[in-house]
C-alpha cells in the first residue's frame, strides 16, 4: 500500500534541470510556476530530495489554501539546515527521512523517519492518510522512484527556451549514469503549449 505518485519537473532543450548557479526557480514562465501551485492544491503531501529543498530553499507551501499538504524530506546523510525557512514557515506537518544509519538532530515539531523510501511511502499511506503524493524532484529522488516503479504521473514542463548543458548537470532521473534497470512506458495525458513552454502530462502505463 502506498500513495498514487506523481512528479513535476521542468526541463531545459538539451534535457537537464539545473541551471549552472544550481537555482532553476526562476528560469521557467510564471504560467509554469501556477502550475507547480495547481500540483500543490491537489496533494496530501509533498516530496523532495534534501538537494532540491537545500538549492531552492523552498517552504512547500500552497498559496491561498487552508488545507496544506505534509512536507516531505528526503536524505541519507541527515544533515538537515536548522536555519532553512521551512522550519520557520507556517504550513503542513514535517516529517523528515533518513535512509542512512546516522543520527539526524532535527528541529522540535517536525517528525523523523529511520527506513528506504519504499517503507516511507508506505508510511505515510498507512499511518498519515496519505492518498497523493506529489515529488517535485530533484532528478536524484526521482530515479529513486523509478527504480521502485512508484510514478503513476510524471509531468514536465518542457521549457526548450533554455540550454544549460553541464556533464554532471542533472536531468530527470539524476546524473547521467547507470540505466535504470527496466525502461518505464508512460502514455501522454495532456499537452499544452504555452508562455513559449509545452506542458506534458504522462501517466504510467501498467500491464
Ligand atoms: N527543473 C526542475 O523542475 C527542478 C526540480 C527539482 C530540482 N531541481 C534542481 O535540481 C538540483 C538537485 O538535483 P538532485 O538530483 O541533486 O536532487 P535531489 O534528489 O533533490 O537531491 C539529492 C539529495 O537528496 C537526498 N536524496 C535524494 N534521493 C534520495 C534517496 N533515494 N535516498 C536518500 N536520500 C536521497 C540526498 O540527500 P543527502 O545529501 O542529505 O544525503 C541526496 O544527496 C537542484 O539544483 C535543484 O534546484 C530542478
Amino acid at each position: 500500500m502506498r500513495p498514487f505518485v506523481s512528479t513535476n519537473l521542468a526541463i531545459s532543450a538539451d534535457g537537464k534541470i539545473s541551471t549552472v548557479d544550481r537555482h532553476p526557480s526562476g528560469w521557467t514562465s510564471s504560467a509554469d510556476h501556477e502550475r507547480l501551485q495547481a500540483f500543490r492544491r491537489g496533494a496530501d503531501a509533498l516530496l523532495v530530495g534534501r538537494g532540491t529543498w537545500e538549492a531552492d530553499r523552498m517552504t512547500m507551501t500552497v498559496r491561498d489554501q487552508d488545507r496544506q499538504p505534509l512536507r516531505c524530506v528526503v536524505s541519507h546523510g541527515g544533515n538537515f539546515d536548522p536555519s532553512h525557512p521551512m522550519f520557520a514557515t507556517p504550513g503542513g506537518k514535517i516529517h523528515l527521512l533518513v535512509t542512512g544509519n546516522v543520527d539526524a538532530a532535527i528541529p522540535s515539531g517536525a517528525h523523523l523517519h529511520h527506513g528506504s523510501v519504499a517503507s516511507f511511502l508506505e508510511t505515510l499511506a498507512r499511518d498519515h492518510g496519505v492518498q497523493r503524493l506529489h515529488c517535485e524532484g530533484g532528478g536524484s529522488l526521482i530515479r529513486a522512484l523509478a527504480e521502485l516503479d512508484a510514478i503513476d504521473e510524471f509531468h514536465l514542463t518542457w521549457a526548450g527556451h533554455s540550454l544549460f548543458g553541464g556533464k554532471s548537470a542533472p536531468t530527470p532521473t539524476g546524473i547521467p549514469g547507470a540505466f535504470l534497470p527496466a525502461s518505464l512506458a508512460f502514455e501522454l495525458t495532456g499537452f499544452e503549449p504555452a508562455a513559449g513552454e509545452c506542458f506534458l502530462s504522462y501517466r504510467r502505463k501498467r500491464a
